[in-house]
């Protein structure tokens, strides 16, 4: 028993300094041999002072930054208003000149990005890439799906791929799913980085890039989505931005909002229309927004990224405004000041039940005329659709008869 347990725990002890050695050695790699290698890298230690009126005009020097895109944190002085543009802050939900400055406040101006540099992979290598998706087929896709998850949500990848993601939901039409997805550090993350490399290899549904995934990434995860559409799917019809816990009706969403059989739209964004919000200066939420980081007391409209659907040609737009603009970590909130940068107001869609950023209680009649609904299990998932499927011709008689039923059988017990 004795020798047992010293024998552990010498064990013990050894493992304790073999890890330590390798954490140490992760750290130096990653602190300060890797940002060595790729220059001062845009997330860390920006020399922008924001706030006030003297803002100071500087750029990130780097040599190798200029070859690649990078969303610059360089502010400069505010642009003067054209007074004359009155109609378009309505037109992006902002009331006064005074927010539409706070917006001004966080873009560049337009000045720095060669046009030749914003059709690069931005500012992140890729693990995975899916570089043939889209061109494999004859003809360009009606929709991209973009999904955000995370490595270890392995089983509600798969309950889409099965449900909402499942390409014959649209089969003669061009239907791509991707989900989108950065790393994880240490021991898990590389177990996970081999597990998530052969789902990637049975699936080719995945692309990944070299950053960090965490929820204030978020962001840099949707900005990668958007611009691999621009960059390897730009005739791609329409996109959607959605999450892994969503119930997406995807079905409904082609035939009944986009509609194959019209002309595609241009300059499109609907979604969950998020009109006159204002930041959360509760330092305690999810969704806090420091006055520093969005000095404005209202946000331009966005819409919830829970699902947002948007026309492809926006892909490049919105990506290419963004080289330009400030980094939010809240991904929607981003999106849609993209937006107003660009004009582009979102069309507020046909009916407010459409994209549901909470849970709408499931009822075949319900579900087969909304497109999202929020935070599935991926048990649920598949129930949910599979009796959708099963019910979806007569949705809402058969509901009603459900209903009547169940409450007979209430009455007669
Ligand atoms: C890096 O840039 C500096 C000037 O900014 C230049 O002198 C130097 O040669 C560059 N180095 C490389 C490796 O390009
Ligand atoms: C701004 O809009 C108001 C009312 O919509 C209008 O009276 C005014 O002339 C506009 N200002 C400019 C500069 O266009
Ligand atoms: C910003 O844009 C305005 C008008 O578009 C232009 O006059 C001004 O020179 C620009 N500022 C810089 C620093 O490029
Ligand atoms: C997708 O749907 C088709 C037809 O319903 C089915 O045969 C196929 O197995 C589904 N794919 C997955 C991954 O479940
Ligand atoms: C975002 O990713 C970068 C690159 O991996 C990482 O250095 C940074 O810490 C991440 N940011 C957050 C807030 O997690």
């Amino acid at each position: 028993m004795q020798w047992r347990r010293r024998h552990c725990c010498t064990h013990a002890a050894k493992l304790l300094y073999l890890l330590s050695f390798l954490g140490l050695l992760i750290f130096l790699v990653h602190q300060v041999w890797l940002p060595q290698l790729i220059g001062l890298p845009w997330w860390r230690g920006h020399p922008v002072v924001f706030g006030g009126e003297k803002l100071e005009s500087t750029k990130v020097k780097s040599n190798v930054s200029s070859k690649r895109s990078t969303w610059h944190f360089v502010i400069l002085p505010r642009p003067t208003f054209n007074v004359d543009t009155n109609s378009s802050h309505e037109k992006i939900g902002l009331s006064s000149l005074q927010e539409q400055s706070a917006l001004d406040s966080l873009t560049a101006n337009g000045t720095q990005t060669e046009p030749q540099e914003f059709m690069l992979d931005g500012p992140f290598d890729y693990i995975i890439n899916e570089q043939n998706k889209c061109s494999e087929g004859t003809l360009a896709p009606f929709l991209v799906l973009l999904i955000a998850t995370e490595a270890r949500q392995v089983e509600a990848r798969n309950a889409i791929r099965q449900t909402w993601g499942n390409e014959s939901v649209a089969p003669a039409l061009g239907f791509i799913r991707l989900f989108l997805l950065g790393k994880n550090e240490g021991e898990l993350g590389f177990v996970q980085q081999k597990m998530l490399e052969s789902e990637s290899r049975r699936h080719q549904d995945i692309i990944q890039q070299n950053f960090l995934d965490s929820y204030k990434n978020l962001t840099v995860k949707t900005m990668m989505g958007i611009n691999w559409v621009a960059k390897y799917c730009p005739h791609a019809a329409y996109v959607m931005k959605t999450d892994s816990d969503m119930f997406v009706n995807t079905e409904y969403l082609i035939q009944k909002l986009l509609r194959p059989d019209l002309a595609q739209k241009k300059n499109y964004f609907t979604g969950n229309n998020m009109r006159g919000f204002a930041p959360n200066r509760n330092k305690n939420s999810k969704w806090y927004m420091s006055p520093e980081s969005y000095p404005g007391n209202k946000y331009p409209t966005f819409c919830s990224g829970t699902g947002y659907v948007f026309s492809g040609d926006l892909a490049k737009k919105i990506y290419r405004v963004s080289l330009n603009i400030r980094y939010l970590h809240l991904e929607d909130v981003y999106v849609g000041i993209c937006l107003a940068q660009l004009g582009i107001e979102p069309t507020p869609p046909p009916n407010e039940f459409l994209f549901n950023h909470w849970r709408v209680s499931y009822s075949s009649c319900k579900y087969s005329h909304l497109i999202t609904s929020h935070g599935f299990h991926p048990n649920e998932l598949l129930k949910y659709w599979h009796h959708l499927q099963s019910n979806k011709h007569n949705a809402c008689i058969n509901a009603l008869k459900e209903r009547m039923s169940r409450t007979h059988s209430k009455r007669v017990h």
